[in-house]
This record gives structure tokens, C-alpha cells and sequence, in this order.
């Protein structure tokens, strides 16, 4: 990457800005620094396109998190992996040497494969309808980003979060269950059911594995937060009204507590999921531009307002 240049366009940002508007403008941005890898009809452009954006999202994540937080930032490291790596971009510091945890890099490295795709969600079709134009790979991206920003869609780990800070302490709990179950409050349990997955949703059961190792290396078990995440799986898993519904806990449940206990503020989980999905959206694009009947994405809409209305003309009204 052009370091400096780059260096500089982040010093354009306000340091208060929220790391996914950093993600979205510097993606976006890529298109002006790589103008040499957007012929989309040239195969070997669209390889090095893709390689770039998976290579430089960590990079530009990392940045976007120091640059929040006023550290300095951290340059890759070619003998690391791709989770370790990041990890040391994101929390090493200039003042002493960065050890990276093999259970936490392993944590990060299962969290980015289980983001990685997942069929056509809001964010996927987005880069697939913006790409369908022909548009420049790294816009697309940043189209994708921008949608994942959304709390609908890449926020749920982050509500999930709220939700246990909400409920703040254990004794809380009996208290938010009574009122969760409760047909005339409309409160429900962040984290818990999935709209496909009525089984347990297996990339749950993966992060959840993941989530226990954590909570004991990084000895976050006595965390009070943490201590209501654990106690409402036990119920959840456990009470009738959750069972039959088949509620189970989600990804997002998982996800959240994991990460804050890497030490991730939660404003950070959705850049976290863009990391991760990068690679997702890529091949998404890849297979729509390698197939010759592609064209540009068109939904049809259906006109259901007012039919023919009567109106004073302009030089007539009072
Ligand atoms: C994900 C979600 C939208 C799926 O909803 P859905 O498949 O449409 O399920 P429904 O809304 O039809 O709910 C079915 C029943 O389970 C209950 N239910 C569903 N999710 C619930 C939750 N998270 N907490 C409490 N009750 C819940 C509903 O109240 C309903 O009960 P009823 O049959 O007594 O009326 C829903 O489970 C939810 O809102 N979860 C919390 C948000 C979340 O974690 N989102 C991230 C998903 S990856």
C-alpha cells in the first residue's frame, strides 16, 4: 500500500468517527489508490483486485480501531498469519514487544471463517446488485459495508451486548426472563432464535466452543457481564417456554461476548464482520463476473399507489 498517502487520507477523518464510516470511505477510496486492478473484464485484474482488498482489510480495520482510540498505528507483519497478524495490528503498542496468544489468534481465526459467507443476506446481494453494473471491485465492497453497517443486519452481536449490560447483574435475570416471556411486553432475548436455522445453528455450536476457551484464557469468568451471558444460556437451554420454541442462542450471542472479552469495544464487531465477510463478497462477485449471462441487476417493482388524481394547476392555486 501507499503508506503515506494512505496515512494521510485517514488523518482527513475526525477521531471520533465510528470505525465502519472509516471502513466505508477508506474501501471506497481503494479504487482511486488501485486504479490499475479495475478492468473487471480482465481476469487477472479481478485476481489482484480480490487479493488486494482481502490482503489490505485487516490493514485498514486495525487502522480504523487505532485511529478511534489515538494509538499509533501498527504495520503488518509478513511472518504472522492472518488472525495473529491483525490481532498484533490491533493491540500492540510501541512501548513493549507483542506476544500474540495462540488461543486468542485461534479464536480470531475461527471468527473469520465462520463470517465468511453466508448465501444472499442483505449485505451480499448489495455487492452483487452494485457489481452487476460493472462497477469497480473496491466500490462494491464498500457498497457491501456499508449495508453490513446497518443494526439489522452485521449489529446483532452489538444489541446482544447491550442487552446483557442492560440486564447488568444475575439477580437481574429472573426479572427479564418473566418479562421476555410475557405476551403483552414485546421485549425479547438478543441473541437468541434465527429466522432459518430452527435447529441449533451449527456455526453457533463452533462459537460457542470458542467462546468458553476465551472466557477461560483471558480469565473474564468473574466478568458480571460475562456471568449473565453464561446464566441465561443455561436457561435458555433449559426452560420450557425456550425449548419448545426452539430459541436457542445465535451466532451473535456468541460472537459479542467473545469478542469483548478479546478486548474488542463493541463498536468494533461490525468492522470485525466486514473483515471477515470480505472474503464471502469477493467469491460472490468472482462468480457473478465469470458468468458470461450476468447482467445488470434490475428488481421489478409493482406500482401500488394512487391511480390517476385530479390536481389545480399552478397558476390557478391561491
Ligand atoms: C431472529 C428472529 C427475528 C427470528 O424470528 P422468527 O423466526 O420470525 O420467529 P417468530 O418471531 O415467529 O417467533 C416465534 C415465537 O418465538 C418467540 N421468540 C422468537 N424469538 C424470540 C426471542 N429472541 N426472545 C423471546 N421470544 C422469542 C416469539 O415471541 C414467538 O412466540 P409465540 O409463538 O408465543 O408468539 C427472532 O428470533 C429474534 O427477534 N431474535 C432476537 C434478535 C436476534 O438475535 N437477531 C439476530 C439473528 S442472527
Amino acid at each position: 500500500m501507499l503508506h503515506a498517502q494512505f496515512d494521510r487520507f485517514f488523518e482527513g477523518f475526525r477521531r471520533d468517527a465510528h470505525p465502519m464510516a472509516i471502513m466505508v470511505g477508506t474501501v471506497g477510496a481503494l479504487a482511486a489508490f488501485y486504479h490499475d486492478s479495475t478492468d473487471i473484464n480482465d481476469a487477472k485484474q479481478r485476481t489482484i483486485a480480490s487479493h488486494r482488498l482481502i490482503a489490505k482489510m485487516p490493514t485498514i480495520a486495525a487502522r480504523a480501531f487505532k485511529y478511534s482510540i489515538g494509538q499509533p498505528f501498527v504495520s503488518p507483519r509478513n511472518e504472522l498469519d492472518y488472525a495473529s497478524n491483525f490481532l498484533r495490528m490491533c493491540f500492540a503498542v510501541p512501548a513493549e514487544e507483542y506476544k500474540v496468544n495462540p488461543v486468542l489468534a485461534r479464536a480470531m481465526d475461527v471468527f473469520f471463517i465462520l463470517h465468511a459467507d453466508h448465501e444472499q443476506n442483505a449485505s451480499t446481494s448489495t455487492v452483487r446488485l452494485a457489481g452487476s453494473s460493472g462497477a469497480n471491485p473496491f466500490a462494491c465492497i464498500s457498497s457491501g459495508i456499508a449495508c453490513l453497517w446497518g443494526p439489522a443486519h452485521g449489529g446483532a452481536n452489538e444489541a446482544a451486548l447491550n442487552m446483557l449490560e442492560e440486564i447488568g447483574h444475575v439477580d437481574n435475570i429472573p426479572e427479564f426472563i418473566r418479562r421476555v416471556k410475557d405476551p403483552n411486553d414485546d421485549i425479547r432475548l438478543m441473541g437468541f432464535g434465527h429466522r432459518v436455522y430452527k435447529n441449533y445453528d451449527p456455526r453457533a455450536k463452533a462459537m460457542q466452543k470458542l467462546c468458553h476457551a476465551v472466557l477461560k484464557e483471558v480469565g473474564a469468568e468473574d466478568n458480571p457481564i460475562l456471568k449473565v451471558a453464561m446464566e441465561l444460556e443455561k436457561i435458555a437451554l433449559n426452560d420450557e417456554y425456550f425449548v419448545s420454541r426452539k430459541l436457542y442462542p445465535n451466532i451473535d450471542f456468541y460472537s459479542g461476548i467473545t469478542l469483548r472479552a478479546m478486548g474488542f469495544p463493541t463498536s468494533m464487531f461490525t468492522v470485525l464482520f466486514a473483515v471477515a465477510r470480505t472474503v464471502g463478497w469477493i467469491a460472490q462477485w468472482t462468480e457473478m463476473m465469470e458468468d458470461e449471462s450476468q447482467k445488470i441487476g434490475r428488481p421489478r417493482q409493482v406500482y401500488t399507489g394512487a391511480p390517476k388524481r385530479d390536481y389545480v394547476e399552478r397558476a390557478k392555486r391561491g
